[in-house]
């Protein structure tokens, strides 16, 4: 992996200060690395109506598939926490790992390139880390569809 983790979990932390999170306080940051070498980052976007917010890692799958990507997925780190007076997070003691629909959203972009990237979870001063398939066994994907 060219990118070492800890810069992967840097920048997932990095993007958590984007984070718009008026309504939990809870701000969280994902950075996916890709086979080439590209770290795509993005942040939780919250709602008035509570329900529309939308996840890091979701968004991250977006913005990097609006870029045209399609795979490659070799890593997903991913940051969360309270953020202090000046926009930086603290970490808590458990690792943020993705909700059930950001496993799924992740599955999507890593089977149309045929990779089981490594999920990474920041804790305050441990790193939680699994391969997507232990997070979503016997995932539904493109291949159902085939
Ligand atoms: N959140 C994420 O961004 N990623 C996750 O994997 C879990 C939860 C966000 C959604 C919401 O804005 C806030 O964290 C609190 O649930």
């Amino acid at each position: 992996m060219s990118e070492p983790i800890t810069d992967l979990v840097a920048a997932a932390i990095e993007a958590a200060r984007n984070a718009y999170a008026p309504y939990s306080g809870f701000h969280v940051g994902a950075a996916l690395l890709f086979d080439d070498g590209a770290v795509v980052q993005a942040a939780n976007v919250e709602n008035a109506s509570y329900g529309l917010s939308l996840c890091a890692e979701a968004n991250a799958v977006a913005r990097a598939m609006t870029e045209g990507r399609r795979g490659g997925l070799v890593a997903v780190a991913i940051a969360g926490g309270k953020a202090d007076a000046a926009g930086a997070i603290a970490l808590g003691p458990e690792p943020v790992m993705p909700c059930g629909r950001c496993r799924q959203m992740l599955h999507e972009l890593a089977a149309l390139g045929d990779t089981d990237p490594e999920v990474i979870g920041a804790a305050d001063g441990s790193l939680t880390r699994l391969p997507l398939s232990a997070l979503l066994p016997h995932a539904f994907g493109p291949a159902n569809l085939a």
